[in-house]
């Protein structure tokens, strides 16, 4: 049975950081920080709607997250600056070892998903602009649930959307959060460390595995199944 291989998608494959750019125009010398407070935020939103149970897609969370950051920094963005921001977010470039890595994986028989907390027009549009859609199977999105990772619901849709079980399957993600909730719900993980600042959440669950980038996954993979 093919190992069944479950990509998050913000920040693992597709550069949420590369908005920066972008950035620098609007904001100038606090893009760096602005970006992550964005991101950072966007996540914390996604989270309490989840235990508010009060769903508004990922795409809301995004712009509600920009319009914190602006009232933070205390910087009043125009409609256009901001919707030129949104639009930057909307395709965003993939991590460099993304291509390369898929097309191993894929040559190999992986069964290759992509599951996010993003909806899946807008995880398509992210794929198909990075030029990467053609490598997945389909693109499971927690939308479907009206609700976001890391509810347990949402990694036992995955299984059963994409016919398979926690012990065959991988999260692979850059998301602390997201390992963990996929460890938790019964899947190996693969958390890949993109910066060597990351820190993991010491709540006691581990990776399966932890890797640098994309490039070393197969054989991490491989030397994990061969352990066991
Ligand atoms: C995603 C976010 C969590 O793509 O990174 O699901």
């Amino acid at each position: 049975m093919p190992t069944t291989l479950a990509f998050d998608v913000y920040g693992t494959l597709i550069d949420t950081h590369a908005v920066v750019t972008g950035l620098r125009e609007i904001v100038g010398n606090k893009a760096e920080e602005f970006s992550r407070t964005w991101r950072d935020k966007q996540l914390e939103y996604s989270f309490r709607r989840g235990l508010m149970r009060n769903y508004e897609n990922f795409a809301v969370c995004i712009r509600q997250a920009l319009d914190y950051c602006c009232a933070n920094y205390q910087l009043s963005l125009s409609h256009e600056q901001k919707n030129k921001l949104l639009g930057v977010y909307r395709v965003l470039p993939a991590f460099k070892d993304v291509l390369e890595s898929l097309s191993r994986l894929k040559a190999a028989d992986f069964r290759i998903y992509a599951f996010s907390n993003g909806s899946v027009d807008a995880v398509e549009m992210l794929l198909v602009s990075a030029g990467i859609r053609d490598f997945f199977l389909a693109i499971v999105s927690a939308d479907e649930l009206k609700t976001f990772k890391p509810n347990p619901d949402v990694y036992r849709h995955f299984l059963m959307k994409s016919g398979t079980v926690g012990d065959n399957a991988w999260l692979i993600s850059s998301n602390p959060f997201d390992v963990i909730g996929a460890v938790s719900a019964g899947m190996k993980a693969a958390w890949v460390r993109r910066s060597r600042e990351a820190v993991f959440d010491p709540w006691g669950i581990e990776p399966s595995i932890t890797i640098s980038g994309l490039s070393d996954l197969k054989e991490k993979i491989d030397e994990y199944s061969n352990r066991r």
